[in-house]
């Protein structure tokens, strides 16, 4: 392993015909004969995003067995698919206008287009699934969708709930988003029929999950909104109590600050009429380097859970991702 970090292109790189395809088919497995689902769908995956998921589910095929498969491509690009149903969703949710860059679906359109056109995202993966004839593949994909959607709902339960904790952040990130990564990793490998490693690569696939989503919401704090394609601080506005937030309240309450009924009440009204003046307060309470430090914590467990894999290449391509991800926190 070399001492720098390898680029996202160059993670790419190591599937580099794969990805290629697999990108082509994200969009053109959609078939839809309505024009406006198609019109909706082409604004969201032609903007870009990293293809993540797919990526991991490409690494994973390819670790265990290092052959070109149709399959695996196919299921990259529907965990792609199914990414950006919940992506486009969650813009609905969370009140969001910027994604990859570009105006989201609902606020191009409107929410009603949006929430149904994410729906048709999620029927046509499943569509594509049946395709493979394989029950287990199914059960795992069907299984996790629900955990994501109840991962989400639980989130909303727990909006403007300044009490939330730690567990309960742990317990919504656990199904909004290391479940798809989770899918895409025990998935490459139940086509193969390789369910021996399905314990590490779900082990590496949660951990890894955790660590990105607690870094996305560090970076909600403290990114660049140009860099990261959406618009920061949203997370304050919508009285979202993410890690970031939790912890910032459970150190100012210790303090017995005035700045904790400050934020307390930002949470709880979503009102926030000096959003800089409550942002510096977290950056300055110290809760973001204990979220870095357990994003840091979650990779190392993913990165642990690797060493019983197939010791190649592209398992090498699966611990730099986790390197990546972690280095945007500096
Ligand atoms: C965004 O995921 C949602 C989170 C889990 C934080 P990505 O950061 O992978 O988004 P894209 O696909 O690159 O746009
Ligand atoms: C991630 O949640 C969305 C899903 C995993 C479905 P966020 O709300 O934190 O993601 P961003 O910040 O909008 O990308
Ligand atoms: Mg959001
Ligand atoms: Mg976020």
């Amino acid at each position: 392993m070399t001492a720098s970090i390898p680029t996202y292109a160059d993670i790419q790189a190591i599937v580099a015909d794969d990805f290629a395809i697999m990108d082509k088919q994200v969009f053109g497995s959609l078939n839809s004969k309505v024009q406006l689902v198609m019109s909706v769908s082409k604004h969201v995956i032609d903007a870009g995003g990293k293809r993540m998921r797919p990526l991991i589910t490409l690494l994973t095929a390819r670790m265990l067995a290092d052959v070109q498969s149709e399959q695996a491509m196919q299921l990259a690009a529907i965990t792609e698919m199914l990414h950006t149903a919940t992506l486009v969703h969650d813009d609905v949710i969370d009140a969001s206008g910027l994604r990859r860059g570009r105006p989201t679906a609902n606020a191009t359109w409107d929410n009603a287009t949006a929430v149904l056109v994410g729906d048709y995202l999620i029927a046509r993966s499943f569509n594509l699934l049946v395709g493979f004839n394989n029950l287990p593949l199914l059960k795992l994909f069907s299984d996790g969708t629900c955990d994501i959607a109840e991962g989400e709902v639980l989130q909303l339960q727990h909006q403007h709930n300044p009490e939330t904790v730690e567990d309960d952040y742990l317990q919504i990130i656990d199904g909004k988003t290391s479940r798809l990564f989770m899918m895409a990793t025990k998935g490459a490998a139940i086509l193969q029929g390789r369910d021996e490693h399905l314990d590490a690569l779900g082990a590496f696939a949660y951990h890894f999950g955790n660590a990105f989503q607690m870094i996305d919401d560090v970076l909600d704090f403290s990114g660049d909104a140009a860099v990261m394609g959406k618009n920061l601080g949203d997370d304050l506005a919508e009285g979202k109590p993410t890690l970031p937030i939790i912890k910032t309240l459970e150190i100012l309450k210790n303090n017995n600050s005035a700045d904790y009924d400050k934020l307390r009440i930002a949470v709880q009204t979503g009102k926030v009429d000096d959003a800089g003046e409550l942002i510096a307060l977290v950056q300055s309470s110290g809760a973001l380097d204990y979220c870095k430090a357990r994003a840091l914590e979650e990779t190392k467990l993913a990165q642990d859970a690797l060493s019983s894999l197939p010791n190649n290449r592209y398992r090498d391509g699966l611990y730099q991702l986790t390197q990546l991800a972690s280095s945007r926190l500096v």
